[in-house]
């Protein structure tokens, strides 16, 4: 077993991964990864490069040089991309469109597995992503596979986007999401599935609070 306790938190796009990740790391003390802010941030160096997201060799050629960070910040942790603050840029349609693409790319995968692993060699850490439990953290002493009905995600995110002043149409976004998850769980490297050993959470009808507290209930039996 890992020296230092993982939680690994897998499941399709908005299930409330990096919702639920984040409040059980500040109650815990533990460290918050995001994978999927890293693999957003590889797509917007391709952008800034001037790459077709199509470009794997021109993008696998970037990631020597690419450093990726995360800073405190509220409501969210800050992402920086060579230094750069690229907080909101990550989360634009253009790169949540085209990422599932970016992240399908051997190099990419391989480069940011191994910046993972690094993150939970001196520390406690919650992961969210799609691979964490399978490939990333195998040995992790507690797994999540978080899900929902693809009406209930697309509504959460419909509230999001239009608590930031974006107006996408539910039915777009739906679409946006089964695509998502179609190609997330259909590529030939580590695609989402749930780990054999994984406890699968349905958030359906579930308030934030109600899944907080049944993720720290199973968090708590594999600590004793
Ligand atoms: O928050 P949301 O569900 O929209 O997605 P995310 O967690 O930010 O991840 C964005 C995309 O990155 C996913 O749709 C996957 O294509 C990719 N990803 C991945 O391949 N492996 C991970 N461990 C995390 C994200
Ligand atoms: O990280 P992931 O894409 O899985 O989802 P998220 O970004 O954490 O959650 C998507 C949206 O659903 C956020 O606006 C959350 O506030 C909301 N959410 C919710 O309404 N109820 C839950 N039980 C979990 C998340």
């Amino acid at each position: 077993k890992p020296a230092f306790f993982q939680v690994a938190i897998d499941g399709p796009a908005s299930a409330g991964k990096s919702t639920i990740a984040k409040i059980l790391a500040n109650q815990l003390h533990y460290v918050y990864v995001d994978t999927g802010a890293m693999y957003r941030a590889i797509t917007v160096a391709a952008k800034k490069a001037g790459l077709s997201y199509d470009d794997e060799a021109g993008i696998t050629a970037l990631l020597p040089g690419i450093t990726i960070d995360f800073k405190p910040g509220t409501p969210v942790q800050k992402v920086f991309l060579n230094g750069e603050e690229v907080t909101e840029e990550i989360r634009s349609t253009e790169i949540t469109n085209n990422v599932s693409l970016v992240s399908s790319y051997a190099a990419v995968r391989a480069d940011l597995v191994n910046k993972q692993r690094e993150m939970t060699e001196s520390n406690p850490v919650i992961m969210d992503g799609r691979d964490i439990g399978t490939t990333v953290l195998p040995n992790a002493q507690v797994k999540i596979f978080l899900i929902a009905s693809v009406a209930e995600r697309a509504e959460r995110r419909y509230k999001e986007n239009k608590a930031k002043g974006m107006d996408v149409d539910l039915e777009t976004l739906k679409k946006e999401i089964e695509e998502r998850d179609y190609k997330d769980s259909h590529r030939a490297i580590s695609p989402l599935v749930k780990a054999k050993d994984a406890i699968e959470v349905d958030t359906t009808g579930i308030s934030i609070d109600g899944v907080v507290s049944k993720i720290k209930t199973i968090i708590e039996e594999h600590q004793a």
